[in-house]
């Protein structure tokens, strides 16, 4: 067995309930249609919303920087297909790393936007380690737009009423 390139102690095992595993063996599948020909770092995600759920992939451009993690692009889909309005419930994100993955700053922002401060993380990787995380314990105090600042969908798809 490969050694562990990490001084990190081993996380403690975790159990997961029959809809987490399904979440992982989702994000399992999906990693394998990971875009990664700059890093080779194949992740894939898996998004629960009410009782969909939504794949996602990283997906890497020439031009490094336009790179899109995994978990937003699951967040991203989900929007597109229109199943982003049931509420964020759980996420599963893999990848085959010495720990479980851990999503990275970017992301932890979308979440929160997304799924709130108890949105459960499930992190983990090939050789099946996993790590359970809220969203607040991963992102403590995340940004969220005050009230008055937000517009809602309708709003802002309203067809403009033209000035004469
Ligand atoms: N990546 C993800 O997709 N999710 C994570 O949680 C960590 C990093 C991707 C971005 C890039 O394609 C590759 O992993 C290496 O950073």
């Amino acid at each position: 067995m490969k050694a562990r390139e990490t001084n990190a102690p081993k996380p403690a095992p975790t159990r997961l309930t029959p809809p987490e595993r399904e979440l992982v063996a989702a994000a399992k599948k999906a990693r394998l249609r990971a875009h990664a020909h700059q890093s080779q770092f194949k992740v894939g995600a898996a998004a629960r919303y009410g009782n969909e759920i939504v794949l996602g992939c990283n997906v890497e451009s020439d031009v490094y920087g336009l790179t899109n993690c995994a978990e937003r692009t699951a967040v991203f889909a989900a929007h597109a297909s229109g199943v982003a309005r049931k509420g964020l419930r759980m996420i599963a994100v893999i990848a085959d790393s010495p720990d479980p993955v851990s999503p990275c700053g970017a992301c932890r922002q979308v979440l929160f936007e997304q799924g709130g401060p108890d949105l459960r993380v499930i992190m983990c990787n090939t050789h099946g380690d996993v790590r359970v995380m809220t969203l607040a314990e991963l992102l403590p105090g995340g940004f969220r737009l005050p009230r008055t600042q937000q517009r809602s969908t309708t709003t802002t798809t309203r067809t403009p009423t033209l000035r004469r």
